[in-house]
């Protein structure tokens, strides 16, 4: 078939993979291909076992694969036939030299970089989908444009804003899609033909088009808002159980102020994933390099007070514990970050599981789809003191306490009674996510700890 436009993606992790096989999905005349030097990721793409979940992944890519969605680790290749080329590779927080701890780790996308103007022997358009410093494509021009005699790239910012777990609903139907460009002739023209791609389903009003770095800063912003609002809630969350207020009506209450809004209220454990943390400490990095150390504080203070909530959770724990759990049984329901997802970096769980076995507790892991991930995550611990196990019911056996870690929908709905039952008495449910009815664990028999609300306990 003749396609009229060619799309690479380099990268292909849980931005790359489901959203260039929504935008194959959804132009059928445009030849989307997905690059990654990981061969055992672009191996599973290409199997019924895709390397990543998400609800309603597999139909978008089974409608694609092998139409006009491919999944190569021929990068080369793949860049000297692409029009359009969105690089969609990690940008981690750096762990050494200069900004370790807050700066982003720029190495893999700085190869990518390279790579594109080696490999390029027409023009380009050179699409950020990762997330990135504000000016980052000023330097990516620089590196690309450096040698380049015959060819020339225009480099525009695309940030992704979907959310893990509901990652297609979030492509389907994006409450915005935002495209940054030079305010040049050529820019304007890169611009309009991205537009033009996400122009097949997404209403033009929702396209917004913006300078670079508008663009760029865009998506550390919206990510640090957000966050910020789970750090809001989870202090008041603090307050809440020392004063007897309930955070859950007080999220209520503030939240039908229509300035306020009542999404982002719920308090819990903590937010977790690879985004959140890693972009704030990246804009705190660009404030203090811009000589704002108020504006810095100001955000760094939205990531302490996250760990702050997973710390006060642990004690919580052992405080209700008698003080002591060493050598209990602790049951941690969900390990992956959010519901809906495998993905377990940065989750609350990793932390909790840390703390918990330095305490010398005996930690059971159970989860739908992190298993994998939390064994390869924990390695690095006792294995004596860690079991693995799918089944929650099995998890539970034998425990002093289960803590819900994740929110999947299955862990509302399981037999607590057959639980309780199962379990070593006094039997404890700290519940780090509130979604379980207090009063009916406590009829049950559990001493129930929920966030932020008034638990209920036996003892
Ligand atoms: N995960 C999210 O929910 C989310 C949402 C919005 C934005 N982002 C941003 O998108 C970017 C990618 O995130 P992700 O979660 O998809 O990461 P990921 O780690 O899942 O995927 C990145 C992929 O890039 C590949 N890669 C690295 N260097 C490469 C190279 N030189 N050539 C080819 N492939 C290379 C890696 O092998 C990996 O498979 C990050 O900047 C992230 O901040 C992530």
């Amino acid at each position: 078939m003749e396609f009229v436009k060619k799309v690479l993606c380099i990268g292909a992790g849980y931005v790359g993979g489901p959203t260039m096989a929504v935008i194959a999905s959804k132009c059928p005349e445009v030849k989307v291909v997905v690059a990654d030097i990981n061969a055992k990721r672009i191996a599973d793409w290409q199997t019924d076992n895709l390397p990543i979940y998400e609800p309603g992944l597999d139909e978008v890519v089974k409608s694609a694969i092998g139409r006009n969605l491919f999944f190569t680790t021929d990068v080369a290749s793949a860049i000297a036939e692409a029009d359009i080329i969105f690089v969609s590779v990690n940008t981690p927080t750096k762990t050494f030299g200069i900004g370790a701890g807050k700066a982003s780790d720029l190495q893999y996308w700085e190869k990518t970089a390279r790579q594109i103007r080696e490999c390029s022997h027409s023009d380009k358009i050179v699409v950020e989908k990762s997330t990135l410093p504000v000016r980052t494509a000023e330097a990516m021009e620089r590196i690309l444009n450096a040698n380049a005699e015959h060819v020339h790239f225009d480099v525009l910012s695309n940030p992704e804003f979907l959310a893990e777990g509901t990652a297609i609903k979030d492509l389907l139907n994006p409450d915005r899609v935002l495209i940054g460009g030079p305010e040049t002739e050529r820019g304007r023209a890169a611009v309009e033909e991205v537009v033009s791609l996400y122009a097949h389903w997404v209403p033009r009003e929702r396209i917004l088009t913006t300078n670079v770095w508008s663009s760029e800063l865009s998506k550390l912003t919206a990510n640090a808002f957000l966050a910020q609002r789970i750090s809001s809630i989870n202090s008041i969350a603090a307050l809440c159980e020392e004063t007897g207020a309930n955070v859950e009506e007080v999220a209520h209450a503030i939240g039908m102020d229509k300035r306020i809004g009542p999404k982002f209220l719920h308090a819990s454990i903590g937010f977790g994933g690879s985004c959140f943390q890693k972009d704030i400490l990246n804009l705190v990095y660009l404030c203090e390099h811009f000589g704002l150390p108020e504006v810095a504080a100001y955000w760094e203070q939205v990531v302490s007070m996250n760990a702050h909530q997973r710390t006060r959770f642990v004690s919580n724990m052992i405080s209700k514990m008698f003080n002591t759990i060493v050598g209990k049984r602790i049951a941690l329901f969900g390990f992956a970050f959010k519901a809906d997802t495998g993905d377990t970096r940065e989750t609350p769980a990793l932390y909790v599981t840390r703390e918990l076995i330095e305490e010398r507790a005996h930690v059971v892991v159970t989860d739908p789809k992190a298993l994998d991930n939390a064994r390869r995550d924990l390695a690095d611990l006792p294995q004596d003191l860690i079991t693995y196990e799918p089944d929650p019911y099995k998890a539970a056996e034998g425990a002093h306490a289960v803590a819900i870690m994740t929110e999947w929908e299955l862990y509302k709905e399981l037999d607590y009674r057959r639980i309780y039952a199962s379990m070593e008495k006094p039997a404890f449910l700290f519940d780090g996510r509130n979604i379980l009815d207090v009063d009916a664990l406590y009829d049950i028999g559990f001493s129930v700890y929920p966030i932020g609300r008034p638990g209920k306990s036996r003892l």
